[in-house]
């Protein structure tokens, strides 16, 4: 069996062998360093869609997701610098800005990870007050209830559906702001391919 290959990298000043097949996040988690991350799961493909996992990599212009870029030999990152967790308040508080503030009778108050990061940051107020989303429910599924208004796009449950569960049920339709994730043709749960086993609402964060 041939030696695994490795590189060397600098991670907060400290020096660690890893890898060389990992992404920096996962050299990061392997080694106990925490970045905060919405739209990484570890049984799914990688999307990079939220940015809340960036980190600072020396020699780079701007912050990369950690979640998506490779470790390499010498690099050197920054996971926990002042303005770091500054971006990264701002991304998050910018994803709130689109979100109801009805956490207290929310089904998922207390088992939900963007509330879960927004207490961990120290988010206590809203700064920006942007446009809500205001969609529909879909209550046709007897086990999924799909409520677009609260959805952050993270894509976890497009990917788990189609990776994992095989049934490609959901996708994107529309853009930019108006970006909604649904059944093919806005079709009613009921009436989809869905076959209700619940998988994407195990990995939904919100
Ligand atoms: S319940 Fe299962 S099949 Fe239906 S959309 Fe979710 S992951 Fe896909
Ligand atoms: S419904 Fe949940 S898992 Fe799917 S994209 Fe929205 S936030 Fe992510
Ligand atoms: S967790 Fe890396 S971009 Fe979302």
């Amino acid at each position: 069996m041939s030696e695994r290959e490795t590189v060397t990298i600098f991670i907060n000043d400290k020096k660690y062998t890893v890898d060389a097949n990992q992404t920096v996040m996962q050299a990061a988690d392997t080694l106990g360093f925490k970045i905060p991350r919405l739209c990484y799961h570890p049984r799914l493909s990688i999307e990079g869609a939220c940015r809340v996992c960036i980190v600072e990599v020396e020699g780079l212009k701007n912050y990369v997701a950690s979640c998506a870029y490779p470790v390499s030999e010498g690099m050197r990152i920054r996971t926990n610098t002042k303005e770091l967790r500054r971006a990264r308040r701002d991304i998050v508080e910018l994803i709130l800005d689109n979100h109801p503030t009805d956490c207290h009778t929310c089904e998922r108050d207390g088992n939900c990870e963007l509330q879960r990061l927004t207490y961990a940051m120290g988010i206590r107020n809203r700064h920006f007050q942007g446009e809500r989303k205001q969609y529909d429910k879909d209550l046709s599924s007897p086990s999924v209830i799909r409520d677009p208004d609260k959805c952050i796009l993270c894509g976890r449950c497009v990917r788990i559906c189609s990776e994992v569960q095989n049934v490609s049920a959901l996708g994107y339709a529309h853009r930019g702001f108006k970006t909604v994730v649904m059944p093919a043709f806005n079709t009613p749960f009921a009436e989809s391919v869905c076959t209700t086993c619940g998988q994407c609402i195990n990995v939904c964060p919100t």
